[in-house]
């Protein structure tokens, strides 16, 4: 037989209605240990009753979006997630993004990962093409990477990855592109720059032949992004940036389907005629130049009495 008191769960409210709604839900979780998970679904319900409440679903309409939400989850395998894409163009990618990587002014804005990081980029030399498949414009991608006061950041790592000339990934082409074409994992010079050659990357479709894809059509939205190269700056004792740089002139720079351009990230892409410049790259001149310096922000220093 067991002594003491048995723990009594935290008094209820009166029964489910429509007007208490919120009141009766959530207090169901009122004994979450957890005091975030407890906020979460709190909150959840709120914001979730106040949208059933203002739009009034019929039932075949409310079985039409747990449907929707269940053909989601059925494009998902381990090379593609379905509800990524659901959140990237519903702006909430963008909404988290923005929220968790507030810089300070001079930094260099992030934007989403995307889902086309899934194999890892080959280290490649200062100076090495990344266009295996030599489908595009040749471009030179160049920069340096700095800390937020200036400093040049020596030994940075730079990984880079982007679409070719037709806008497709390597992994989206197995057939037709080589393995790790247009991806490489550069390291910075003494001064912090970088730079490589490739080409200049198309704007291109999000994966759109599943739910979300039918998501847009019904509701009149083009699938595309603007051009860009993909860029993850990591140095020792900074925040690590994902982010973009995305290519002046591009079309849908004004549309992105994620949401994704920030107006700080987007350069020229140059046509420079200077033989010094173009033996130093190796390339022919006059070549075409991309150039975009990544400012990481420093990790605010540990004191002595964290472990
Ligand atoms: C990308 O830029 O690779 C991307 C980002 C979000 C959704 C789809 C693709
Ligand atoms: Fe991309």
């Amino acid at each position: 037989m067991t002594t003491g008191k048995a723990k009594q769960p935290t008094a209820r409210p009166a029964r489910f209605s429509e007007e208490g709604s919120v009141e009766v839900v959530a207090e169901s979780f009122a004994d979450t240990p957890n005091p975030r998970l407890k906020q979460l679904m709190t909150s959840l319900v709120e914001h979730l009753h106040a949208f059933v409440k203002d739009v009034e679903p019929t039932e075949e309409e409310w079985q039409a979006a747990v449907d929707f939400l269940t053909d989601v989850g059925h494009m998902c395998d381990s090379t593609r997630q379905e509800f990524v894409l659901l959140s990237d163009v519903l702006g909430v990618s963008m909404l988290v993004n923005a929220i968790n990587h507030r810089k300070t002014a001079g930094a260099t804005d992030s934007t989403v990962l995307g889902p086309f990081h899934m194999v890892e980029s080959p280290e490649r030399e200062l100076g090495a093409n990344i266009s295996l498949d030599r489908n595009g414009e040749p471009c030179v991608f160049a920069g340096q990477v700095r800390s937020s006061d200036g400093t040049p950041l020596p030994g940075a790592r730079v990984d880079v990855w982007q679409a070719n000339g037709a806008g497709y990934y390597d992994v989206q082409q197995p057939e037709v592109q080589p393995e790790r074409n247009l991806r490489g994992l550069f390291v910075a010079d003494d001064q912090g720059r970088f730079w490589l050659r490739t080409v200049v990357p198309r704007y291109y479709p999000i994966p759109d032949d599943g739910p979300v894809g039918q998501l847009l059509a019904v509701t009149k939205r083009h699938p595309n992004r603007p051009a860009h190269i993909h860029v993850i700056g990591e140095a020792d004792g900074h925040a690590p940036l994902t982010t973009h740089v995305f290519v002046e002139g591009s079309p849908y720079l004004d549309s992105d389907t994620v949401f994704g351009v920030k107006q700080s990230l987007i350069r020229p892409v140059t046509v420079v005629d200077d033989l010094r410049r173009a033996e130093q790259y190796n390339v022919p001149n006059p070549f075409r130049l991309l150039e975009f310096d990544i400012v990481l922000e420093p990790l605010p220093a540990r004191s002595n009495h964290e472990a």
